[in-house]
């Protein structure tokens, strides 16, 4: 089984896309044990009370250094037994203890084609907009594992859509929120076929250390 932690700032789309993946049973070996929000006023925790998810808002402005706030979160990812975190509109920089301690095990969602229009900064409404000054012709969403730069980890899955003419910042990030919904699911799927083959691969390898003991 993998437990899932999400982390949000906002609606919570993306949360209740993996919620439904979860019961409609396209993560098999997945379930949410945990949702905490940088905001007490999300609705993504309104999301997580309707599918009887537990709740926590750790919220940066309730604390006078960044560390009481890793700590709590610690404490919550932990609690949860946390083997994935999931960064599902979270508007905030992880801090780096978090990052240290959840190695190649957690993921965000990132509105463009990294490595384009990605980066500090490059949050929300300005990616879309950053799009179109550009005047590229595509942009789409990525999944990627957090490393401690900002959207700079190994990227798992990514999908593209066209930038349409008259296209408005508004219209593009809807048009992209619909992908975000469908590769977050792709990438947990992915991690958890990843994560089931290498226990496959060690137990074979044990049995043929086994076996080649037993020669000898
Ligand atoms: C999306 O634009 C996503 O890329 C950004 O937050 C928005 C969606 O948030 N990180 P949510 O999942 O509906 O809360």
């Amino acid at each position: 089984m993998l437990r899932i932690s999400v982390l949000v700032s906002g609606g919570g789309t993306n949360l209740q896309a993996v919620i439904d993946a979860v019961s409609r049973g396209a993560l098999p070996d997945a379930e949410i044990g945990l949702v905490i929000s940088s905001r007490p006023d999300a609705y993504a925790l309104e999301r997580a009370k309707q599918a009887k998810i537990p709740t926590a808002v750790i919220a940066p402005a309730n604390y006078e250094s960044p560390s009481g706030m890793s700590r709590d979160m610690l404490d919550a990812l932990g609690a949860a037994e946390t083997d994935l975190i999931v960064l599902a509109g979270y508007m905030k920089v992880l801090p780096p203890e978090i990052i240290r301690a959840y190695p190649q095990r957690i993921i965000n969602i990132h509105p463009s084609l990294i490595p384009k229009h990605c980066g500090r900064g490059y949050y929300g409404i300005r990616v879309h907009e950053s799009v179109l000054a550009a005047g590229d012709a595509e942009s789409g969403a990525t999944v990627h594992y957090v490393d401690e730069g900002v959207d700079t980890g190994e990227i798992i899955v990514q999908e593209r859509v066209p930038v349409l003419p008259g296209d408005t910042a508004g219209a593009l990030a809807a048009r992209v929120l619909e992908v975000e919904h469908r590769i977050v699911v792709q990438a947990i799927h992915t991690i958890i076929e990843n994560k089931k083959k290498k226990q496959e691969d060690d137990e074979a390898a044990m049995i043929a250390t086994i076996a080649f003991m037993n020669i000898m």
